[in-house]
């Protein structure tokens, strides 16, 4: 098998900004509320006439050229989003359309928050077998169009914004040292939108009933995810044979700095290892991830042959986490 990294990383957030000052005018809330409880000080919203696929294509382009890749030479794109341009065709092929790759396949992939967890592994597997020689991985989402501008308990947690890496073959020893995925469809209830795909589709009624924007349990999913983050970090560092003192730069989804915390005391790193960007963003679902390693890389937190570990928790309800022992030097083809 052909070791695999991210030999690109690119991303892109929509200009307007929304400010939990803002949000006091909208909601009953208060910006110490938000920001105690979460962290999150601001995030970024798409214009309403702005789709996913727009924001995946700036970050998209973003990596390809960080990357020294062509669009012409792109193999396959993934896009890793919960917030479609529409339930078909998939925003991938809007994208690659975008971009000019003409050769590439395209398909979109749906783990909520661990989207982008899911489509590296998926990625990476092309590659590792020869299938493919250059993926380009996107996650992207608009979360507010999906949100109940009315109910303060979800509202307040998300952002827009897109993030993109470059799939290639590397030297041996470096890339994806490991993966851990997992699922269980039996939290699905906890976190979902619940009109508009073949179980609940569109009508007045579930326009009215606010059915089409994003329900939460927000205690319940609290709790699943301070447990499982420290879990899957602990599992994805044995199954690539590491430890905790080999970890250089930990990238955690960015929902609430508290689960973070939490996440980071049980795999017992120092916190200054630890990428947060959720203060500016919020919660970008399955952009989170990538975009925070993308500021990591533009901020020279990492050197080639560091290690980092990626872990994110989501909806389904889904947790996937990754090491990766960086380089961005691809080999040649
Ligand atoms: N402003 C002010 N008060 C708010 C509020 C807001 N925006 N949202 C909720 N409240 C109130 C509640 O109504 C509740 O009031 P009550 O005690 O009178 O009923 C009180 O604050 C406490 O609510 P609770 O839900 O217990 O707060 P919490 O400490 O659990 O924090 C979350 C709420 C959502 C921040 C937290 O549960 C969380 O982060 N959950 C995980 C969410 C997540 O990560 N989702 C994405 C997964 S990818």
């Amino acid at each position: 098998m052909q070791s695999v990294g991210i030999t690109g990383t690119g991303s892109y957030l929509p200009e307007n900004i929304l400010t939990n000052a803002d949000l006091e005018k909208i909601v009953d809330t208060k910006d110490d509320w938000i920001a105690s409880r979460t962290g999150i000080k601001e995030r970024h919203i798409a214009p309403k006439e702005m789709p996913v696929s727009e924001l995946c294509y700036q970050a998209g382009l973003r990596a390809l050229e960080d990357a020294r890749v062509a669009p012409e030479e792109v193999d396959l794109i993934i896009v890793a989003t919960m917030t479609p341009d529409y339930a078909f065709p998939a925003t991938a092929c809007l994208v690659a359309d975008r971009l000019g790759a003409k050769k590439a396949a395209a398909f979109d992939l749906e783990a909520a928050c661990t989207g982008f967890i899911f489509a590296i592994a998926t990625a990476s597997q092309f590659v590792a077998t020869g299938m493919y020689k250059t993926v380009l991985v996107i996650g992207g989402e608009t979360m507010s169009k999906i949100l109940n501008w009315e109910d303060r308990s979800t509202c307040i947690l998300f952002g827009d914004g897109a993030g993109a890496a470059v799939l290639q073959a590397v030297q041996k020893g470096f890339g994806f040292l490991s993966f851990e995925l997992g699922s269980d469809g039996s939290g699905g209830k906890l976190l979902s939108q619940p009109a508009g795909g073949s179980k609940c589709p569109a009508s007045l009624e579930t326009v009215e009933k606010n059915l089409h924007t994003l329900q939460m349990e927000g205690r319940e999913v609290y709790k699943f995810a301070v447990r499982i983050m420290g879990d899957v970090s602990v599992k994805v560092l044995e199954k690539a044979g590491l430890r905790k003192e080999d970890v250089d730069l930990f990238v955690p989804h960015q929902a609430n700095t508290r689960i973070i915390d939490a996440a980071v005391k049980r795999l017992g790193i120092s916190p200054d290892k630890v990428v947060i960007n959720l203060d500016k963003y919020g919660n970008m679902s399955a952009a989170a991830i990538p975009v925070a390693l993308d500021e990591a890389v533009k901020a020279g937190r990492l050197a080639e042959g560091d290690t980092i570990v990626m872990v994110g928790f989501g909806a389904g309800l889904t947790w996937g986490a990754c090491v990766l022992k960086w380089t961005k030097v691809g080999l040649k083809a």
